[in-house]
């Protein structure tokens, strides 16, 4: 099966060579190829280039873009799509003047997420998730990573990697996934926190790793969650099945967190709303990808990670949408980008890097995805005609949004 695509307005992200990530002041620059086609064979970019040279080019489909911009789908590095329920009740909540903390303490929140998730099935867990993972990848998305951490006992946290598995298998969107089972404490752990993190250690990490559930290890690095000392444990268990980390870290207090998921190598540090200058200074000359999640701030109405500050300081950043039922009910890549235009200031070209190559680092597909680059999996968001790739994220709220194709696949 091949797609030539025609007399596209603006081919964006195009890299010959595409680093691993794009850091600093390079984030500002976008490669873009005016008047361009590009070529796909099965599921891969095999060719592209000025239209001029297109001529003698042969395919069984041809899609023509004429005014459209042409670049890769999003890279969602951060996500808890598969869970049961909503909380829509919390958010009232919250409006009515209770916090996201208060909520949590009377037994909302994570847990009340776990207790739906508990008793809800297998089967229902997966189709409740994959209307969630049809929604996302019309909305642009090509590639996703997603946590457990809504089980909090073995049962059910295998129960949400399986059907994470599941997605994995019957989908074209490429999936991470990652195992978060320190995401709270369960009530019947809850004056035995070192007996969960046992459980977790020794009980579910050993099966999750025989049955390969997961590929990344994850730990809510937070006051009245978890500290230092077990964000430690956590990562070192991780490191013994092979699976790297991803910290949940900084989203409302910084206590060194950053620093010590540096120090341990982990992929990627998420949420950094809270960030200090040592935490900058740790994340320079690393390879730990910070990834900033404005979608949460939105909706909790907390803090933007501090993206001028950090870019400027040099670092790279990535955007991801934590799409989850408490503090991100949204998996819009589109939405997120925008508010990293207005909200934290980034530039288009910063917040298109952020979320392409950049999120792919962040979930250790880079090799593969986050830009147009032949022999990368053929990835592809074409949009609606468009003035200028400006109106992506001026346009809030709208779907610019034409066809998106993954892994080969025409999807919408
Ligand atoms: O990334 N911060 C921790 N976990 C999720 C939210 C969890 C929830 O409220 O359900 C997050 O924002
Ligand atoms: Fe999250």
């Amino acid at each position: 099966m091949s797609i030539l695509i025609t007399n596209i307005k603006s081919l964006l992200q195009v890299r010959e060579n595409c680093p691993s990530f794009i850091a600093g002041k390079d984030m500002k620059t976008l490669p873009t190829i005016e008047n361009a086609y590009l070529l796909i064979e099965n599921d891969t970019i095999v060719n592209y280039g000025p239209m001029e040279d297109a001529s003698s080019i042969e395919a069984e489909t041809t899609i023509d873009a004429t005014g459209k911009f042409v670049l890769p789908t999003w890279c969602d590095s951060h996500t808890h799509i598969v869970y049961a329920g909503n909380r829509e009740l919390e958010f009232v909540d919250r409006i009515n003047g209770l916090t996201y903390e208060e909520i949590a303490n009377r037994g909302g929140g994570i847990l009340n997420s776990a207790k739906t998730l508990q008793n809800t099935s297998e089967d229902e867990l997966y189709n409740q998730s994959i209307e969630r993972i049809k929604t996302v990848m019309a909305l642009g998305t090509g590639a996703i990573e997603i946590k457990s951490g809504y089980g909090l006992t073995p049962e059910a946290e295998l129960k949400m990697l399986r059907v994470i598995k599941r997605i994995k298998k019957e989908f074209p969107v490429k999936v991470r996934a990652t195992f978060l089972g320190a995401h709270a404490l369960p009530q019947h752990y809850k004056n035995n926190k070192q007996g969960y993190l046992d459980e977790i250690i020794n009980e579910m990490l050993p099966q999750i790793d025989k049955e390969q559930l997961a590929d990344y290890i994850d730990i809510f690095c937070e006051k009245g969650y978890f500290d230092l000392d077990d964000t430690k444990q956590i990562i070192e268990a991780g490191k013994k099945h092979h699976m790297p980390s991803k910290i949940h870290v900084n989203q409302f207090n910084a206590f060194g967190g950053v620093a010590l998921a540096v120090e341990n190598n982990a992929l990627s540090v998420d949420h950094l709303e809270e960030m200090n200058d040592e935490d900058i200074e740790v994340l320079k000359g690393s390879n730990t990808m910070p990834v900033a999640l404005p979608s949460c701030s939105y909706f909790l109405s907390i803090p933007y990670t501090p993206a001028r500050k950090m870019i400027d300081a040099g670092l790279p950043l990535a955007l991801a949408t934590d799409y989850n039922p408490g503090s991100t009910p949204s998996g819009n890549m589109n939405f997120v980008i925008s508010t990293a235009c207005i909200k934290m200031k980034m530039t288009p070209e910063e917040a298109i890097n952020a979320a392409t190559i950049n999120g792919a680092y962040a979930m250790g597909i880079d090799k593969q995805y986050g830009s147009i680059t032949r022999g990368k999996k053929a990835n592809i968001i074409i949009t609606k005609q468009i003035p200028s790739y400006y109106y992506l994220p001026y346009s809030f709220g709208e779907n610019n949004i034409e066809t998106v194709i993954i892994n080969g696949q025409i999807i919408a």
